[in-house]
């Protein structure tokens, strides 16, 4: 084994975390970004990888119901946290809100902004349950979309808003 190779091995850690409610263990070296970790060691694909440099995200996930982008984040930064991807909103016969109403008002073109935009979406709507469209605006203004225009993106998040606001009254 090279030095290279065995001083890599020596300075692994495992780190132990919830990815959408599933308890995961992975052996990880500590400069390996979570994008790199969920997709690669956790087939986490709809995690999507955009810039790499905080511009875009389309990386985004939940931590602790917290929005981050995951090409920022070091994976040991999860360690004993709950991480949320798009997929752990929802599911296709009970989908999130959100989801139903992107996909109701056909927000989604392409699809690559979408799961960094619902946990976005998400994140805030959980704390501030009554937005304005500008404001729902100023939420999403780190996830760049290349199609829609946003008009129907902050539709659908107003209308989820309103079904989250109904669920809970
Ligand atoms: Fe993370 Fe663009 S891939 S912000
Ligand atoms: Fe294509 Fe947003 S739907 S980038």
């Amino acid at each position: 084994m090279s030095a290279s190779r065995m001083e890599e091995r020596v300075s692994q850690r495992t780190i132990s975390f919830t990815l959408n409610g599933q308890p995961m263990r992975l052996e990880i070296n500590p400069h390996e970004t979570l994008l790199h970790v969920l997709r690669e060691r956790a087939a986490a694909a709809e995690v999507k990888s955009g810039c790499e440099r905080g511009d875009c995200g389309a990386c985004a996930v939940l931590v602790d119901g917290r929005g981050v982008n995951s090409c920022l984040t070091l994976a040991v930064q999860v360690d004993g946290k709950a991480v949320t991807t798009v997929r752990g909103l929802g599911t296709p016969d009970a989908p999130h809100p959100l989801q139903a109403a992107f996909l109701e008002q056909g927000a989604a073109q392409c699809g690559f902004c979408i799961p960094g935009m619902l946990v976005t979406l998400q994140a805030f709507l959980s704390e501030r349950p009554a937005p304005t469209r500008a404001e729902i605006r100023e939420a999403i203004a780190g996830n760049l979309c290349r199609c829609t225009g946003y008009h129907k993106i902050l539709d659908a998040a107003e209308t989820a808003a309103r079904q989250m606001r109904a669920v809970q009254a």
